[in-house]
């Protein structure tokens, strides 16, 4: 069987990991996977249709990632695109407590390795290098102070609406979230490699990222 490459990304949030996992996917022509809207967008749902119990409508979910021309991923669910709805704080609270749901994790789980097995990609989340793709070709996981990434969070929210205390608040409360919950915590893999992008920019990541994945592929080829 072809095999194919991939690199799994994780972190908490507001790192960077999204950003990276384009640029990355980018240069390499791979497939840039974002399994958080995947997450994101079964909270719209449930925000939309009012519903407490997940579990129970899952059956009814027809979930859709599509890619457009510029690898850009988009969601849709039962038919409705919801992409431009994903990035909201509330969502992102939403997304992070139906994450904690051993079901919705299960559900995901299929879709997100039968996209692996049938692309090269680069994946990013919270449990790829653990729990959805165990032997990536290269998995790093991607940090930043707390300070760092609530400033960088605050940036891509509307300008004046969310400020950077609270912003700071809110990736607290998700880190402590997803990193505490039973079902595929937050989790740095064993083999990953830890990337502090603290005082790194967005350019300098990404080659420091690409010097790892030359390297990964040279002990591969051993
Ligand atoms: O990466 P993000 O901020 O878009 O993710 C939104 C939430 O989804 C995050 O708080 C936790 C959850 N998530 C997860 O549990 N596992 C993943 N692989 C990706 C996201």
């Amino acid at each position: 069987m072809n095999k194919k490459l991939s690199i799994a990304i994780d972190g908490p949030a507001g790192a960077g990991k999204t950003t990276q996992a384009k640029a990355l996917a980018k240069a390499l022509g791979y497939v840039y996977v974002d399994t958080g809207a995947m997450y994101r967008a079964l909270a719209v749902y449930m925000q939309d249709e009012e519903l407490k119990d997940v579990p129970e409508i899952l059956p009814e979910v027809n979930l859709q990632s599509t890619w457009d021309e510029k690898g850009n991923q988009r969601m849709s669910i039962n038919g409705v695109d919801v992409t431009d709805r994903l990035r909201t704080p509330e969502i992102s609270r939403l997304a992070s407590d139906i994450s904690a749901i051993p079901e919705v994790r299960d559900f995901l789980l299929e879709t997100q390795r039968e996209i692996a097995r049938e692309n090269n990609v680069v994946m990013e989340g919270r449990d790829i290098g653990t729990v959805i793709l165990p032997d990536a070709t290269l998995k790093v996981f991607l940090t930043a102070s707390l300070d760092e990434r609530a400033w960088r969070r605050s940036r891509q929210l509307e300008p004046g609406t969310y400020l950077l205390p609270s912003v700071k608040k809110d990736i607290e409360r998700r880190d402590r979230n997803d990193s505490s919950r039973d079902a595929a915590p937050l989790a740095q893999a064993e083999d990953a490699i830890l990337v502090d992008c603290t005082h790194m920019n967005i350019k300098e990541t990404t080659q420091a990222v690409l010097r790892l994945w030359d390297e990964a592929l040279a002990r591969k080829a051993d």
